[in-house]
């Protein structure tokens, strides 16, 4: 616990458009463990209120640095959003199983995210920078304000196509519409994240066509370490945590109602 327990100094805060705000923290031994998928658990104040921690994924991890991307939708994270640099934080992390960093062969890397689900895919492709495969994010958020990330993307070289539900910017519909934007004839690994409807369509898409991948899957935390079950959801091994034996599971283990 004392270890992957830490006091972190805010060095910024920043809203970064209409919907989404960036918070970093000088961490450099955070930085460096860290792994794409992993996420940290934040006592977002001083007090008891909010009694537990809230959890987020790594956005970035560098140069000593993390950040996190979030959407302030209710008490814990508007707290967060209201800290200023020299501020500090009582953080748990890394916790949770990574994502699975795709072999040499793969050819084709797909991130498949839903709103505020791209957070995890950026550092992924700060990682996969070197890799060879082509990699794509196939994105579906509510408006233009939602598809924030899409430039820091593609400067690593990740083609972008995007969904929104007013049609805003790229198609109008689902993030499920640009499933034929996977090249199934390459050799393809698909990572998800984002509400459980949308993981439901991953998850059979990638049934049907046989496809392997691995999806991020978000549920209220209380402890974040495993012990209060409180995470827990239904898989094909039984009932599993989403703090501890996930939040990374392979989508044929997860089981949707
Ligand atoms: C592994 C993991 C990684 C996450 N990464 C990010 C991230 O990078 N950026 C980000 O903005 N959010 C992320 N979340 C979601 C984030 O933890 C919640 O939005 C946050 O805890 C809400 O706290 P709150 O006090 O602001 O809202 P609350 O007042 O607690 O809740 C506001 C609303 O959000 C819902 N909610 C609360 N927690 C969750 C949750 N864990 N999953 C789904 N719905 C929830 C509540 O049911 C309620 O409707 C992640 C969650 C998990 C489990
Ligand atoms: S939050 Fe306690 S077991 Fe996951």
């Amino acid at each position: 616990m004392k270890d992957i327990q830490q006091t972190y100094m805010v060095s910024s805060v920043a809203q970064v458009n209409a919907t989404y705000f960036c918070l970093t923290l000088d961490a450099p031994a955070l930085a460096k463990q860290v792994k794409p998928g992993q996420f940290i658990h934040i006592k977002v104040s001083d007090g008891f209120e909010p009694l537990f921690r809230r959890p987020f994924s790594v956005y970035r991890a560098q140069k000593g640095r993390v950040e996190i991307f979030f959407e302030p939708v209710g008490r814990g994270s508007k707290f967060l959003a209201e800290k200023k640099k020299g501020d500090t934080l009582d953080v748990l992390g890394p916790l949770g199983k990574p994502f699975t960093l795709p072999g040499k062969n793969v050819k084709q890397v797909v991130f498949i995210a839903g709103g505020i689900g791209v957070a995890p895919f950026m550092m992924f492709s700060d990682r996969l920078k070197g890799h060879k495969a082509e990699k794509i994010l196939l994105y579906g958020g509510r408006t233009k304000a939602h598809t924030f990330a899409m430039n820091e993307f593609k400067k690593n070289g990740v083609k972008t196509f995007v969904a929104t539900d007013d049609g805003s910017v790229g198609i109008q519909g689902r993030v499920s519409e640009l499933f034929p934007k996977i090249d199934i004839a390459s050799t393809t690994m698909m990572y998800a994240c984002g509400p459980k409807p949308m993981m439901k369509a991953v998850a059979e898409f990638a049934k049907e066509k046989g496809l392997r991948g691995e999806a991020s899957m978000e549920e209220i935390m209380a402890c974040g370490l495993g012990a209060c079950l409180g995470c827990s959801i239904p898989t094909t091994k039984g009932y599993r945590t989403v703090c501890h034996d996930g939040p990374v599971f392979n989508l044929e283990e997860l089981i949707f109602s």
